[in-house]
């Protein structure tokens, strides 16, 4: 064998072992400083939300910070193209969610990740229902005289949304399908600002996740007219289910959920879930949370497995769904 190709076999075993040696470290001696979480949205918005709130938690858990930064742009997928390609060592994880980990999906034909093989999934953090809201002065007292109102002027009425593929745009997509109407649509950076262009009547409705808008509601700065999910909601038990409110058909709820880069050591995916698991389970945590009006995952819907899976079926869904809505129709 010659001189050559015996140094190289040497230079790469060592490689290994110094791979393995920092992994087997890594993993012991994780985290050994501050983790970055990526939001993909603008700041002070529910998916920002979510994450400080269990990444206080997660810090204590861990030993070291969470570090949010807010990466957006392109409904957020510019945030989790950052995460697919960030160094799967474990210090950099993204708060992802419905819209980026499935319904991007449909709607990027050229998306630069699969949600399915480019990610570990830590778990869910929280479930969010989805409220159809309003500025306040808008001319309708109820569910029903917003859509009648939606259906004669859509074209020249706003509706707000935090970019093709979040869950502002796609839950308001649904709801335009099931109504026949294609509302001029004006994108924000997140529904944070997006909520403070309804707050000032720049823009006339929108779909958001519950946890960005509650105190907002109970203050009468926006008008809720009902909640997206089978049962009211504890943190704002006047608004009606849609249900309730005549449009049964109209039933969605968006989830926030923790991801690392694929191919992040199986150790270390397990202490970031733990972390994530302890968090859930603090009183405190879940306070925070449910005040906000989350559904929180119980028992087998927390975890790295139940995300897995609940990605599967989303991407599946969202599939049918966007396919049969058909934006740009
Ligand atoms: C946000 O945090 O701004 C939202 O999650 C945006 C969205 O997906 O609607």
């Amino acid at each position: 064998m010659s001189v050559r190709k015996l140094t190289a076999l040497l230079a790469a075993g060592c490689l290994l072992a110094s791979a393995g040696a920092a992994f087997a470290q890594g993993a012991n001696g994780y985290p050994a400083r501050p983790v970055t979480m990526i939001v993909p949205f603008a700041a002070g918005g529910p998916t920002d939300v979510v994450a400080r709130i269990v990444g206080d938690h997660m810090s204590k858990t861990l030993g070291q910070q969470i570090i949010i930064e807010n990466v957006t742009g392109a409904g957020g997928t510019t945030g989790a193209t950052r995460a697919k390609r960030a160094a799967n060592d474990g210090y950099t994880v993204i708060m992802g969610h419905m819209g980026t980990h499935a319904a991007a999906v449909p709607l990027y034909p050229n998306l630069a990740y699969d949600p399915v093989t480019d990610f570990e999934p830590i778990g869910v953090a929280a479930g969010t229902p989805i409220l159809i809201l309003a500025k306040k002065d808008f001319p309708a007292k109820d569910l029903s005289e917003f859509t009648k109102q939606l259906k004669a002027n859509s074209a020249t009425l706003n509706m707000a949304h935090a970019g093709v593929g979040s869950v502002s745009y796609t839950t308001c997509l649904l709801l335009g399908s099931i109504l026949d109407v294609k509302p001029t649509e004006v994108p924000y950076k997140g529904t944070g600002p997006a909520l403070n262009a309804l707050m000032a009547g720049q823009v006339d409705y929108m779909c958001d996740q519950i946890v960005n808008v509650v105190s907002q509601v109970q203050g009468g700065t926006i008008r809720a007219y009902a909640i997206a999910t089978e049962a009211r909601n504890p943190a704002l038990p006047d608004v009606p289910t849609t249900t309730e409110a005549g449009l049964p058909e109209y039933k969605v709820s968006a989830w926030n959920a923790v991801f690392a880069p694929k191919g992040t050591p199986q150790p270390v995916v397990d202490k970031l879930a733990d972390a994530l698991d302890k968090a859930l389970s603090d009183e405190t945590t879940r306070k925070r949370l449910l005040d906000l009006g989350s559904d929180l995952p119980e028992g087998d819907r927390r975890g790295p497995k139940a995300l897995g899976q609940l990605v599967k079926s989303e991407v599946e869904r969202w599939s049918k769904v966007i396919k049969a809505a058909g934006p740009g129709n």
